[in-house]
């Protein structure tokens, strides 16, 4: 979602020099993406810690199986949205990011009229669904999570759903990007979990210290934030420290192209993802490859946008297209790219919460 965040402070000149990076090196860092994805694919072998994601997102267009059928129930002053598959495996919570909301992760339907389906978050739904995830999203409370409001109402809502929908037999995972990352982080202290993926977030282990029992724990990061890429390491060093599986996805920016946005948001066509990408270039807001020079929230493509196309009635898609641009510079966002290495973790570590 666009996580209209805190701190976008961006060293000068680094996204220039991340753009002067011969060609030669990135042909290099490719082998080792793909000699990374060989030996993480050649199974359970948890020692390999890391792995980078630079996707070139040359196939933007992503098909899933499932379809956004939601159920909504307002209960405890919340949203409270799920869907759950046919024969589900494992149980995923998921807690978006500041001024953000459980609707967002399902399609516009006549089940949730208010949701409005983000891109990404969409994705991530789609994705664990045909992976047979329950999946469960509630709002928080205020415009960012809170850790004192927040805490026992999650806790109750998750409990009382599994329960209501005897799912208590089943390993029960846990996803946050941003503030619900750091949520996710505090409410694995005080629930289960077989694993947790903490999303642009590195966790609040400097407040609470690594719990006893703690679960497997995966960072899905952009390393271009380099102050949480600096907490991520110090916290993995933590977490490994006391014999907790640890495991980092880095995520890396990529290259508008003209049909990026029609690929990824549907509803949006052809032609307007092509006259905006047109726009761009003209406005200068990417440089000759394709790559954005600024954070999405940091272009004014908005008011560009406003002038060129005055009556444009693309407007229900702005929030779509800024988490896409945002997605794309990599700085702080949510991101469906590295969902394969998020549900697999979730896989791999399904035995520990089964007594
Ligand atoms: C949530 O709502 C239910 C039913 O209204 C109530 O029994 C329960 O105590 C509430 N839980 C919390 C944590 O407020």
């Amino acid at each position: 979602m666009p996580l209209r965040a805190h701190k976008l402070k961006m060293p000068p000149g680094a996204a220039q020099r991340f753009q002067a990076i011969p060609l030669a090196l990135l042909f290099l860092l490719l082998g080792v993406v793909i000699l990374a994805i060989f030996i993480n694919g050649r199974g359970s072998n948890e020692s390999i810690a890391q792995s980078d994601l630079s996707k070139s997102v040359s196939n933007h267009l992503v098909v899933t199986a499932a379809r956004s059928q939601p159920t909504v129930r307002f209960m405890n002053g919340t949203d409270v949205i799920w869907q759950i598959p046919e024969f589900p495996k494992a149980v995923l919570f998921i807690a978006h990011g500041c001024n953000c909301r459980a609707g967002n992760f399902w399609d516009q339907s006549a089940a949730c009229p208010h949701c409005i389906g983000l891109p990404e978050d969409r994705l991530i739904v789609l994705n664990a669904l045909d992976r047979k995830f329950a999946v469960l999203a509630v709002s928080s409370s205020g415009r960012c999570w809170s850790k004192e409001k927040d805490i026992a109402i999650v806790k109750w809502i998750i409990e009382w759903w599994i329960q209501e929908n005897k799912l208590e037999k089943l390993p029960v995972t846990a996803l946050g990007a941003s503030s619900g990352g750091y949520f996710v982080s505090a409410l694995a202290k005080e629930m289960r979990f077989s694993s947790i993926a903490l999303m642009i977030a590195s966790g609040v282990f400097d407040s609470m210290g690594v719990p006893v029992g703690y679960p497997p724990t995966i960072f899905v990061h952009m390393p271009k934030d380099l102050h949480i890429n600096r907490l991520i390491k110090k916290n993995m060093e933590a977490l490994r420290k006391k014999g907790i599986d640890v495991k980092e996805v880095r995520c890396m920016e990529f290259p508008l192209t003209p049909a990026l946005l029609s690929e990824r948001i549907p509803g949006l066509d052809q032609a307007f993802s092509l006259m905006l990408f047109k726009l761009f270039q003209e406005k200068g807001f990417i440089d000759e490859k394709g790559y954005l020079k600024n954070d999405g929230r940091a272009t004014s493509w908005k008011q560009a946008l406003k002038e060129k196309e005055p009556s444009s009635e693309k407007y229900e898609w702005l929030d779509h297209i800024q988490e896409e641009l945002n997605l794309a510079f990599a700085y702080h966002e949510m991101t469906s790219l590295p969902i394969d290495d998020i549900l697999h973790w979730f896989e791999s570590h399904m035995g520990s919460s089964t007594v």
